[in-house]
């Protein structure tokens, strides 16, 4: 018998946006962001210790995942083996539900899921502080993954840079996502954010209001007021946007369909609704409102962009971790 261990973790979705790092090797972010942990489109990854494997395994939805992949997965698993003192290789099979690389936080889901796992698997017993900062050197994302709920980010030096969870009370929110294309970006959201820190005139102006944001965002959060948050995740998530625009050569995630979800979206809102848009690395736009709205903006979009698949969540759980014994090895 072997021992596996999996771990569930879900993706979350940024109200204000991590774009930009100050350290690239520790993936520590250039400045705070903010999100709500999903209750959909969990991934599922499974891990068992090989000693006699020269080389740690990756499969990612039942297939042998692409080098780029794989090494970025060795990269992180060296860092557990660093910690835990040990030396054997990981045979890893990941199933992501959320399409990958498409700007729905598949790195988040996938990297949370992975620290839990393997941290589980090497005899870590690492808190949720630890397993944030942990999951953060996979993806920067991933520190939020951990938590359900809403999480904060924040800046610092690596033993300071973690997510940490907020309760967030009696809040009714959930998040309309319109999936308008599911293929893999051209430019993944790492090399993205490099170029956009490196090239675009409009970086620091980006940190600077992103920062401004943040403290509007935790002030209506804690005034369990949806249509503030709403308003400053839409301006918030249109500033990153801004910025990588600015980069050479430029940086272009939103196309004319997300621009047309983005009219219908201010076209509910006049209409009283509490609908307020976000969209990340990728042309998907996810769509914040009380729950009790979501059926009705759902069907609206619909009308608007009849080919998109739809679907709504609400506020997802953190990262949970099981073991198990199976056959053979
Ligand atoms: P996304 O918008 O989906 O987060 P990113 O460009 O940030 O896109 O990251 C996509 C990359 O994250 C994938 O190419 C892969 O390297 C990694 N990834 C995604 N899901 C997983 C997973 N379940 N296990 C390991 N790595 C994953
Ligand atoms: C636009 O966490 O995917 O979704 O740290 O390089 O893996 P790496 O990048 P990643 O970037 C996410 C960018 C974003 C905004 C956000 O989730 O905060
Ligand atoms: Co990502």
């Amino acid at each position: 018998m072997t021992t596996t261990f999996t771990a569930v973790a879900h993706p979350n979705i940024a109200l204000i946006k991590y774009w930009g790092k100050s350290d690239e090797e520790l993936i520590l972010p250039a400045s705070p962001s903010f999100s709500m942990t999903l209750d959909a489109y969990p991934t599922t990854t499974t891990v068992r210790l090989d000693a006699t494997a020269a080389e740690d395994s990756l499969s990612l939805d039942g297939r042998a995942a692409g080098a780029g992949q794989r090494a970025r997965v060795s990269a992180f698993l060296d860092l557990v083996r660093q910690r835990a003192g040990r030396r054997e290789r990981v045979v890893v099979e990941s199933r992501n539900t959320v399409p990958t690389g498409a700007g729905l936080a598949s790195s988040a889901a996938g990297f949370a899921a992975l620290a839990g796992a393997a941290s589980a698997a090497f005899g870590l017993d690492l808190d949720l502080e630890e397993l944030s900062r942990l999951a953060r050197r996979g993806s920067g994302s991933a520190s939020r993954s951990v938590h359900p709920g809403f999480a904060l980010w924040r800046t610092g030096d690596d033993a300071g840079s973690y997510a940490e969870g907020l309760d967030a009370g009696d809040l009714d929110a959930a998040l309309v996502i319109v999936v308008l294309n599911d293929a893999a970006k051209a430019v993944s959201s790492r090399v993205a954010m490099r170029a956009t820190a490196e090239t675009s005139p409009f970086y620091s102006a980006w940190l600077q209001a992103s920062n401004d944001d943040l403290d509007q965002m935790l002030a209506a959060f804690e005034a369990r007021d949806l249509d503030g948050m709403g308003q400053v995740a839409e301006r918030n998530a249109l500033r990153m946007h801004a910025s990588m625009l600015g980069a050479v050569p430029p940086i272009r995630y939103l196309g004319a369909d997300s621009f047309t979800v983005l009219d219908a979206v201010a076209a509910l809102r006049a209409e009283g609704l509490t609908a307020y848009a976000t969209m990340d690395a990728g042309p998907n736009v996810k769509v914040l409102c009380p729950a009790g709205q979501a059926s009705r903006i759902a069907e609206a979009l619909a009308r608007v962009v009849p080919a998109a698949s739809i679907i709504t969540a609400g506020m997802g759980p953190g990262v949970r971790v099981y073991s198990g014994e199976t056959a053979g090895g």
